[in-house]
């Protein structure tokens, strides 16, 4: 098992300690043994692996919220919170929440603001969770049509991956996980990159040493970006790379077309209207992971780009994508309406 500690600026937040490995649940016990009123949050799809973490953790009280993005609610928050208060939850009490970005997210937003915050345990148990959701702070739930609209940055105090969940884990899932880690190497880590190029088909026999090693090296990756960066106000921006456009297409298709496809579109477009030298070999890793490359021929250039202006990220109709200059190197660009509906001439 590895052990890794995120160190965010001096002076902003706490610290994180995150085991990474098969099996590395077990260790939670040894965390939780001095706290009061532990409540673990979990994504009631997944009762089996949040009953295993419950065996670990004595009187712990368990809160199960509802699977998929209709739970990242304020109105979940207040439901949540009215439990912890019947349960008698204090400033000393200790969230765990056994989830995957959604119910992280939710957890650890909640966290964030119970009695002005208390210490929070984030379990990821998708891939998507491991690699990108969990690590960073970030929590949010949504509101009206808009998208992680309200929330913090607030650190966990530990995080456990678990790898051995991704055993299991449906290859949709699996491929939601890959598109961010493909993303986060080609915009911020050659060697990693190099590395997925010959490890995917790997990794995709579920190979538990290679699965291992592409989550530690994801992770270490990505904690290099959130120590430099943790507010989103300089390199982090990197990791929007295909979000921009991933974003409108994922909304235009009615969340019909998932989080990590629609990302794996929209760094296909998003390069190609940069026209980065290492589009081809981006694309034919995405490709090698199951991932689509084109927008679908139903989707208008004007609809998503309405949609790509009101995205948060950008302010006054400016439209930012955050692109690989080399493998490796990222950039934000600036891009107009004519650059690109040139994708669809
Ligand atoms: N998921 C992007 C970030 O954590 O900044």
């Amino acid at each position: 098992m590895h052990t890794l500690t995120l160190s965010p600026p001096a002076g902003s937040s706490t610290s994180t300690r995150i085991r990474i490995g098969d099996h590395a649940i077990s260790e939670i016990k040894n965390i939780t043994k001095n706290d009061e009123n532990i409540v673990m949050i979990f994504d009631e799809g997944i009762r089996s692996i949040a009953d295993d973490v419950a065996s670990k953790i004595p009187n712990v009280v368990q809160i199960p919220v509802a699977s998929g993005d209709v739970s990242k609610s304020l109105s979940e928050v207040d439901r949540i919170v009215a439990l912890m208060l019947e349960h008698g939850c204090t400033r000393k009490s200790l969230i765990i929440a056994v989830g995957g970005g959604m119910l992280t997210d939710l957890a650890g937003f909640v966290a964030s603001i119970y009695m002005r915050g208390i210490p929070c345990v984030l379990v990821p148990t998708t891939l998507l969770g491991m690699v990108d959701a969990a690590i960073g702070g970030k929590t949010a739930v949504n509101a009206g049509a808009c998208k992680n609209i309200i929330g913090t940055i607030t650190h966990p105090t530990d995080i456990f991956i678990d790898t051995s969940f991704l055993q299991s884990l449906p290859l949709p899932q699996m491929q939601e996980g890959l598109a961010e880690m493909i993303k986060i190497a080609a915009i911020t880590d050659a060697p990693y990159f190099e590395w997925l190029q010959a490890a995917i088909p790997t990794f995709l026999k579920r190979d538990a040493k290679t699965i291992d090693e592409a989550v530690l090296l994801a992770v270490t990756a990505k904690m290099k970006i959130v120590e430099q960066d943790e507010r989103d106000r300089d390199v982090r921006l990197l990791l929007n790379f295909g979000h921009t456009v991933g974003h409108a297409v994922e909304a235009l298709s009615g969340f019909k077309i998932s989080h990590g496809k629609a990302v794996s579109i929209g760094m296909c477009a998003e390069m190609n209207i940069a026209r980065c030298s290492e589009r081809k070999s981006i694309e034919h890793l995405l490709a090698l992971a199951g991932l689509p490359l084109t927008i679908p021929e139903v989707m208008k250039g004007h609809d998503l780009w309405i949609l790509m202006q009101s995205d948060k990220k950008n302010q006054q109709g400016e439209v930012k994508i955050a692109v690989p200059k080399r493998l490796g190197e990222g950039a934000i660009e600036t891009i107009s309406e004519k650059q690109f509906a040139s994708l669809f001439a």
